[in-house]
């Protein structure tokens, strides 16, 4: 393949990227993202905040530009996200316990709704345990309501929308050897074990200096994996530049190369300065969209180079 996109369906893979609404005027932007990418995630248009402004009252103009784009390009959307403890609107964020379960309930209900049929998949919840090395649940709002809140949306969202794979989707989780790792491994097993619907686990894999790719990525993919679930890279960015980054890169997608069950990644972004994090140049093109090392690098290991 010459393109991310095509050399990824070489293995029946999908390559995606993050996709601002506000971008989509942008003509290299739009360029790029239309040749080199099969699955676009709305960096922030799907979230609480956005889709729920005031409560009852949803509001999908913006996400709804994205997913016109996505089909107008033939590429599929992964929704992001339906709960998550942070971007929640204001109203949202006074709330507790029954009343807030139900409006969480509400949420996942009315927006799978609205999109049923048309995405891939959603990232149900996102980032719902603790960092360092407890293995507990993060606390929030939304942990506060009952241990069960989880279930509760997956049961809600495939409710909603039965075709859409169901996943959950973390940060930290790539280190098989990680406590949060651990937890959330445990978490999709009990699952599994329980009937909870759930079809997909999402690594994040926002890499830098500080937590750079661990040697045991691709094990980490492969157990979860080995649960019955499949498994995909979904914000990935790297800090750095030049060969070291390429390589970085390289190991990433071979790692999902490798596990049959990891049926594609996402990059967070397009162009470096369309990061969340542009001082890390962490993404693929630099800022006037031009291909680097690191696209090199992803392309050839797709290509099982
Ligand atoms: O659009 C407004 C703009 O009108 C306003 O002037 C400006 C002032 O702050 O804010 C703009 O909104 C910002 C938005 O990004 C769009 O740029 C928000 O403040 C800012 O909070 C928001 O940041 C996003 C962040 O999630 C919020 O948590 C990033 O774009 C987005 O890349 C990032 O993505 C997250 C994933 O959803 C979950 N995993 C981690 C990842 C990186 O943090």
């Amino acid at each position: 393949g010459t393109t991310l996109g095509g050399a990824a369906a070489r293995t029946g893979r999908y390559f995606g990227t993050a996709v601002s609404a506000s971008k989509l005027s942008d003509s290299v932007y739009t360029g790029i993202l239309s040749r080199e990418f099969s699955m676009i995630t709305p960096e922030n248009e799907m979230k609480i905040d956005a889709t729920e402004p005031n409560q009852g009252q949803f509001s999908y103009t913006n996400a709804d530009r994205i997913v016109a784009q996505a089909k107008s390009q033939g590429a599929q959307v992964r929704g992001h996200t339906l709960a998550w403890h942070s971007q929640q609107p204001g109203w949202m964020q006074g709330m507790e316990g029954s009343a807030l379960r139900t409006a969480m309930l509400n949420h996942v209900t009315q927006v799978a709704t609205h999109y049923r049929g048309q995405l891939y998949s959603w990232d149900v919840v996102n980032e719902a345990f603790a960092d360092g090395s407890s293995g507990a649940r993060r606390d929030s709002n939304l942990q506060r309501t009952g241990n069960d809140w989880i279930e509760a949306a997956f049961r809600a969202a495939r409710a909603a929308d039965p075709g859409a794979k169901l996943c959950y989707n973390d940060y930290n989780t790539d280190d098989w050897g990680q406590a949060k790792t651990q937890a959330v491994y445990r978490m999709v097993q009990d699952f599994e074990s329980r009937g909870v619907p759930i079809d997909c686990v999402g690594f994040q894999s926002h890499f830098n200096s500080n937590s750079p790719v661990p040697s045991n990525y691709q094990t980490t993919l492969q157990n979860f994996a080995s649960l019955g679930v499949d498994v995909q890279i979904t914000e990935l960015d790297i800090e750095g530049s030049g060969t070291a980054q390429a390589n970085s890169f390289s190991t990433v997608t071979k790692a999902c190369v490798a596990v049959a069950r990891c049926n594609g990644m996402t990059v967070w972004g397009i162009r470096d300065t369309d990061s969340w994090r542009a001082s890390a140049t962490p993404l693929l093109f630099d800022g006037s969209g031009n291909k680097k090392a690191a696209y090199t690098a992803v392309l050839d290991a797709l290509n099982g180079g």
